[in-house]
């Protein structure tokens, strides 16, 4: 049978999430929740806040960043508004399953960033691996997670991309798995009944103890953070969602707790003021480094 998401490929998660629900789900636990809130001081949190806001990852177009350090994982990130030439560029690069992928979308803006992320997603692969970008063929996990499909020599470059509202980070590794997502903050997707449904009810109650004016910040900082470690194992949704907690109140340390949360790291993002994002990475001790993604390969 077609998914929801082979049916309409233009849909994120966030927006499967406007379909109707299933009526009284969550609305239990929400209330039983509510009386066991803890409380935080204002004006501690919004002294982090502020904090954060300038604290934006350094991103600049950066040379240096073609050659990939074996503790190094590359953050690349790429504005997707791209104009006609360059699109036409990453088109002659695409595989014909990706070409019939990209006119299955309805939207013209939803193909368009399609081509343009895997565009990006092949020139930069291609730096690292010393082949053209036309050349690279991927392998797909059982949930659909796209690796290269690398020469036996290689060091294998593993990767992972997240696309939101016009802007992607693509991260890359040398032989460890990474998970990547980011999301636009949209105040009007932050509402408790969806943290109900989707947070540990810890991330839950962390979340209502927030003043208002934070709530959707956290909101998608707890989002990109599960969604990146769910990313990072390649198991979709195969993983509870319950199963694992995130920290998400803005200026506190990010944290992952899980049954294997030793086995990675997690690290906060921030592309954009508008945007908040997450990396997980296998293993510790990475250097982070940041790009700017521009398609003259400046
Ligand atoms: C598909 C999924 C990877 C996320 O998709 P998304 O948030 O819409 O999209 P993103 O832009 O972050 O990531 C999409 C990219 O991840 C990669 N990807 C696809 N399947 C993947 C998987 N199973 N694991 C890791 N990466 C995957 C692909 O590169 C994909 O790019 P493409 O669509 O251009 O091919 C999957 O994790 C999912 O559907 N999750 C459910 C969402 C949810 O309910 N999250 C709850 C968080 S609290």
């Amino acid at each position: 049978m077609e998914t929801f998401r082979q049916k309409h490929p233009g849909y994120g998660p966030l927006e499967v999430l406007l379909l109707p629900v299933p009526k009284g789900s969550a609305k239990f636990q929400k209330e039983t929740l509510w009386a066991s809130v803890p409380r935080y001081s204002r004006s501690s949190i919004e002294s982090h806040r502020i904090t954060l806001m300038s604290d934006l990852n350094s991103w600049a177009p950066n040379t240096e960043m073609c050659e990939l350090g074996d503790s190094e994982i590359h953050v690349w990130r790429a504005y997707l508004d791209s104009q006609e030439a360059v699109l036409h560029r990453f088109e002659t690069t695409l595989s014909s399953d990706e070409k019939a992928r990209a006119n299955r979308f309805h939207f013209p803006r939803d193909r368009n960033g399609f081509v343009a992320a895997r565009g990006v997603l092949r020139e930069l692969l291609a730096k690292y691996v010393g082949r053209g970008p036309r050349g690279l063929q991927f392998d797909y996990g059982p949930q659909g997670k796209p690796s290269l499909r690398a020469n036996p020599e290689e060091n294998s470059v593993q990767f992972n991309v997240s696309h939101s509202h016009g802007l992607a980070l693509l991260a890359f590794a040398r032989g460890r798995h990474l998970g990547v997502d980011v999301e636009l903050i949209r105040p009007e997707f932050a509402v408790d009944e969806i943290a109900d449904r989707y947070f540990s009810p810890e991330e839950a109650m962390e979340l209502r103890g927030l003043p208002p004016s934070l709530r959707a910040e956290a909101f998608f900082l707890c989002w990109t953070r599960k969604e990146a470690y769910i990313k990072a194992r390649g198991e979709g949704l195969h993983i509870p969602l319950g199963s694992f907690h995130v920290s998400l109140t803005p200026g506190q340390p990010e944290r992952l707790e899980s049954a294997d949360s030793s086995r990675w790291s997690l690290y906060s993002l921030r592309p954009d003021p508008r945007y908040v994002g997450a990396l997980v990475g296998e293993g510790g001790g990475w250097r982070v480094r940041y790009g700017e993604w521009k398609s003259d390969g400046s």
